[in-house]
């Protein structure tokens, strides 16, 4: 059985969650629908994705009370001040047709379009605005997404909160040292998107060789490695069978092999 993540702040996520990036509408509602029945507690999506509709309607019709699913969605990348924030917040909750999100995450520190570029003042605004809704109840966990430990100092300097969750790319090969640190030293979550590098690393034949020890396929390997590093995957499937692999993933790595996986940064371009 897998164990629940715990934010410092008492709230309890499921250790795999569905992502849903890139699931297109129609096969988002079926995925989810799967997911569920598959046992799945935890489902993650975004403003940006277009699919939160077939996210609500599918947690609707599983007939599961809505307070057993712990649901993530994301502020925009572009918007980053108070009114914004609140509209965008609104939306995505008609969008889900809910009256509150489990974790709220600002999507990136920067715009889509503008990587890099420093938006500090305007993540603050959002961050501010987020606590607040939080505490009228629409949000539960109030975190972020994509940030370094050089974009979340100042939402800490200038509110005395941090964030409850990071959620970045995060794979064997790329396991972003200096974030996960910096998280771990401060209780933050760290959520994996990507755990399986999109599908890059699915056909890899070190990796292969390793998830046969276990008897797991590669794609249970990489989920099983986010778990042992202290991670929390989020793999994307819209296939059912692959929706159930991806939960049978509760496993010991052995330290020998996690040391070998940690040693295989970059592996995403050896192909
Ligand atoms: P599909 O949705 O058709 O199952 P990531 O979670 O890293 O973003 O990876 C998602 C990609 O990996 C998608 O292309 C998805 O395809 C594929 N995928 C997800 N689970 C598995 C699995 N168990 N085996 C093989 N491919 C998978």
């Amino acid at each position: 059985m897998l164990k629940d993540f715990v934010t410092y702040d008492g709230f309890a996520i499921p250790a795999v969650g569905l992502g849903t990036w890139q699931s297109k509408i129609g096969d988002c509602y079926n995925a989810v629908r799967w997911a569920l029945d598959a046992g799945y507690r935890h489902i993650d999506t975004a403003y940006d994705y277009g699919n939160e509709s077939d996210v609500g309607r599918a947690i609707r019709d599983s007939r599961i009370p809505r307070e057993q699913i712990f649901v993530t969605t994301k502020l925009p990348s572009h918007v980053k001040d108070e009114v914004g924030a609140k509209a965008h917040l609104a939306q995505s909750l008609h969008n889900l047709g809910t009256e509150y999100v489990d974790l709220y995450l600002i999507h990136a520190p920067w715009p889509w379009s503008d990587v890099g570029k420093d938006c500090t003042e305007g993540n603050i605004a959002a961050w501010k605005t987020m606590l607040e809704m939080q505490s009228r109840g629409l949000i539960r966990c109030c975190g972020v997404s994509n940030f370094l430990p050089s974009d979340i100092r100042p939402l800490l300097a200038a509110t005395g909160t941090m964030p409850a969750v990071n959620q970045i790319r995060y794979f064997v090969g790329n396991t972003q040292r200096e974030t996960t640190s910096f998280c771990e030293e401060n209780g933050i979550v760290v959520e994996a998107y990507s755990p399986l590098a999109t599908g890059n690393i699915l056909d890899n034949r070190v990796l292969a060789e390793v998830a046969e020890r276990y008897n797991a396929t590669v794609a249970q390997l990489c989920i099983a490695y986010c778990l042992n590093k202290g991670t929390l995957p989020l793999p994307k499937s819209v296939n059912k069978e692959r929706i159930e692999q991806n939960l049978a993933v509760d496993f010991v790595i052995s330290p020998e092999d996690i040391a070998y996986l940690d040693g295989l940064e970059g592996i995403e371009s050896h192909r």
